[in-house]
Formats: structure tokens, sequence, C-alpha cells
């Protein structure tokens, strides 16, 4: 059987920005800004998308597009290795991970598209979402959600994921401008394109490092990195044309996408003198639904809105499923439809589970989801920096054009060493934050280390130790 592939490029890239463009610009991208200080997050946040999200993009089409296989299998063919092998595992546990909290919050969205048109939260949004957010009907919607995205991935990478992102690309981008301009037209909206636009230096630099890494793992999620989506999406590929062009392309969309959010919610917000304090995780759905009902034809921008980020988040989660899809079919010879409905149960199952249990919530779609998702870029940018070497740089050559192509040593560096360092100092961090620990100074020959930089010494000393252990033969760097 010939595996499949992209009908065209621009049916990649846009499957590839649908990915992106998803709750992580809708509900968590305001969310993070309005607890990082608006205006000066966007700025740290652009910066990472550029320095950290772009080069990390690359690594993941480049081990993509030349293995033509699914996360463990590219790690196990340019490999040879069965640690590797073994490692490519975690993706498909990753992917469950994924799917299973944003099913749930998809089911949220599906819900008030409904309940807009009704009315249903109008009278009282704060009570209306606290009503429905988990228990037996929060399960009856994600498992909607999870039928309509097993429903496309069924149909393949050519007539399911291809062509539903065709049409819902634009459609999202169009609804967006018109509610960005609606926004924009209320009284006193101001005040929230400031806070969202114009940084607060002072702010900047006194909360720095606490911003860096909510900064990074908000690049991360939004940009699908670390958990071999990009991989997959990039294994599809038939031809060889630039694959820095088509990474600015789709990091450039998303960014965008994200910027009209912020445009579409902060105003409306300030507007309503809800403010940024209320753009909290339930933003979405309290805050902004309460703005609705306040509103003239609050139940047509509620539909529209909602309906924007059902679409949104539908062509984000069938890019989770399909990556346990793929390792089934190529790993194991299984049928689309088998692979998909296996999946679906485990899903159903997972998922339940976040729908239910709150605590389970929160966990699995904060903690765990950061670090999954960290260590597993780690992991690609180690490997196609010190595993693939010299491939790699051939590959990201393929199709490129000259600027591109004169950037090529500077990416593999940037892959292999510097982006591994800062993102394993995120990691450290998350992890020390997560179980509660801290460090005390530590005065060494005479240098006295904060905590920061007793974290800061031990990431690079890790790297290091992960370089020596990775050095091959076709390493360059
Ligand atoms: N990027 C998507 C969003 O912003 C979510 C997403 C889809 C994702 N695939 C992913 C996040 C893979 C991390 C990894 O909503």
């Amino acid at each position: 059987m010939t595996r499949e592939s992209w009908q065209t490029r621009i049916g990649f890239i846009l499957a590839a920005v649908g990915s992106a463009v998803g709750l992580g610009n809708l509900w968590r991208f305001p969310w993070m800004t309005s607890e990082n200080g608006g205006a000066a997050f966007l700025l740290v946040y652009l910066g990472i998308v550029l320095a950290v999200g772009v080069p990390g993009l690359l690594a993941e089409f480049v081990i993509g597009r030349r293995s033509r296989r699914n996360p463990v299998g590219a790690l196990s063919d340019l490999s040879d290795s069965k640690g590797w092998t073994a490692f490519g595992h975690v993706f498909v546990v990753t992917a469950v991970v994924l799917l299973s909290f944003y099913s749930v919050v998809g089911g949220w969205i599906l819900r008030y598209v409904a309940a807009s048109a009704t009315g249903a939260y109008f009278a009282d949004p704060g009570a209306y979402f606290a009503g429905i957010d988990y228990g037996i009907e929060a399960v009856a919607f994600h498992l909607a959600f999870l039928g309509a995205t097993a429903a496309i991935v069924l149909r393949g990478v050519r007539r399911g994921i291809e062509s539903a992102t065709k049409l819902m690309m634009p459609a999202i981008l169009v609804l967006l401008v018109g509610l960005a301009a609606w926004g924009l037209s209320l009284d006193g909206a101001g005040a929230g394109v400031d806070f969202f636009l114009t940084p607060d230096f002072g702010y900047l630099r006194a909360n720095f490092l606490d911003i860096l890494p909510a900064a990074a793992g908000q690049a991360l999620f939004t940009l699908s990195l670390g958990a071999g989506t990009m991989v997959t999406y990039a294994s599809y590929l038939g031809e060889d044309r630039s694959l820095v062009a088509d990474g600015t392309a789709i990091a450039t969309l998303n960014t965008v996408v994200g910027v009209l959010a912020g445009v579409v919610v902060f105003p409306i917000l300030f507007a309503l003198g809800a403010g940024a304090g209320a753009g909290g995780p339930g933003a979405l759905f309290v805050s902004l639904a309460g703005a609705f009902a306040a509103l003239p034809y609050g139940q047509v921008v509620g539909v529209a809105f909602f309906g924007v980020v059902a679409l949104a988040a539908l062509s984000s989660s069938i890019s989770m499923l399909e990556i346990p899809v793929s390792f089934l079919v190529d790993e194991y010879g299984v049928s689309r439809p088998t692979a998909t409905a296996s999946f679906v149960g485990v899903f159903a199952v997972t998922g339940s589970v976040c729908a239910l249990y709150p605590n389970v919530f929160s966990f699995v779609a904060g903690t765990l989801v950061d670090l999954l998702l960290t260590g597993g870029l780690v992991g690609f940018l180690l490997f196609a920096g010190w595993v693939m070497g010299r491939g790699a740089l051939d590959e990201y050559r393929r199709g490129a054009g000259g600027l591109a192509r004169s950037l090529a040593t500077p990416w593999l560096y940037a892959v292999g060493v510097v982006i591994p360092v800062f993102l394993v100092f995120t990691f450290v961090s998350g992890v020390a934050a997560a179980l509660g620990v801290t460090v005390e100074p530590l005065s060494v020959l005479g240098v006295t280390l904060d905590q920061t930089r007793v974290f800061a010494v031990v990431s690079v000393a890790l790297a290091v130790v992960a370089f020596l252990g990775l050095r091959r033969p076709d390493s360059v760097l």
C-alpha cells in the first residue's frame, strides 16, 4: 500500500496552520497574556516564537520529511537505535494526554455555540459555566467533539484533513477579522488595546524570569511543537519545496491569528469594565460570554465567536488524533479505520476522566502537557542536531532558497545546542515548581548562586552530558 500524501503544498501549509491555530490562540493565549502583564508578555512571546518556535518547527519538519514516517517510526528508522525507538513511544502518550483534555474543552465550546444561539448563559454566565464544566453532560459533549474529530481523520490525509482545513482556515480568518472590527468599535475598547499592545517595560524587567517559561510554554503549545504533530504532517510531503519558507509562513499565520484573538478579546473585556483580571481560564466562558450577553446582537456575536473557536479547535484536534493513527498504520500495517476506531476508544475513556474530575483536568492540561511538550521537543532537537547531523542539514537545504541556505549551519547549532539548553532550563524550573522544590542560594568559589543560576548551571551540565552521549560520526556539531 502506498503511503498517503498531501495533494498540494498549500494544502500542507493550511493543515499545519490548522493544527497550530486552536484553543492555544483563542483561549490559552489571552489567558496567559492577562496573567503575565499584557503587552510585556506579548513581546517576550513573539521573541520566543522567532528564536525557538521557527527553528523547532523546522526540526520536526526535517525529521518528518526525511523519514516519511510517524514520530516513532521516524526516530527508529533514522537512528537504528532501540533507545530512540523507545523514546518515540512517548509521543503516542503525549498525543493521548493532549487530546484527552483538549476534547473536553472542545465539548464546552460546542455547547456554547448552541447556548449562544438560545442565550442560555445570558442571565448568569458564571453560574452557567460552573453548572456544565464537569460532569456527565461534559462527557457527552466531549464525545461529540471526539466524534467530529474522528469523522475527519477517518477520511484520510487528502479527503479528510486537507479538504477540511482548506475550508476551515479562511472561514476562521474572515470571522475573526469581522469580530475584531466589531470589538474595536465598542466604547472603551482603547484601554483593552493599550493593555494588549503597549508594553510596560518596568513590569517586563521586574518579572522577566517568570514571563520567560510561561511564554516558552505558550509558544510550544500554539505551534503544536513537541508532540510529533509536525513530524507527522511533514511526513506526508511528497515534494521538495522549501521547508523554511513553509515553516515561516505557518508561524506567521499562527501569530497573526493569536494577535487578532487578543484584539477581539481584550477590547470586549475592557469595554464592559471586566478588565484583564477577568482573563483567566474561564475568561472565554464567563467574562467574554458575559460580554456577549450585555451587548446588542449578543446572540449573533456569540454564535460567530464560539463557531470560530469550534472550527479552530477541530482543525487542531484532528492533528492530535493523526499522531497515533499514523503510528498504527505505519508500524503495524493496520487500516486507517481500524486505527482510528482503536484510538477513539482510548480517548473516549481518558477524555471522560478529564470531563469528570476537575483535578485530573487541571493537572493534565497544565503541568503534564507543559513537561511532555518541552521534553518532547528537546528530544526532537537533539535528534536533528546530533543523530541526524549532516542528514538534517541536507534535508533542510532541499528546496531552500539562498537566504535560508546560508542559515543552515546556524540553524543546526541553534537546534542542537542553544535551544535545548534553554528548554532544559525551563523544564528543570517547571519540574521544581511542580514539586514545590526551592533551592537555597549556594556559594561556590566565592560566587553566590541564586535558584535561577543553580538551575542554569544544572541545565548546561545536563545538556553537555546529552551532547557527549549523542555524538555520532554524522554529528556536524
Ligand atoms: N496548537 C494547537 C492550539 O494552539 C494545539 C495542538 C495541536 C497541539 N496539536 C498539538 C499542541 C501538538 C501541542 C502539540 O490549540
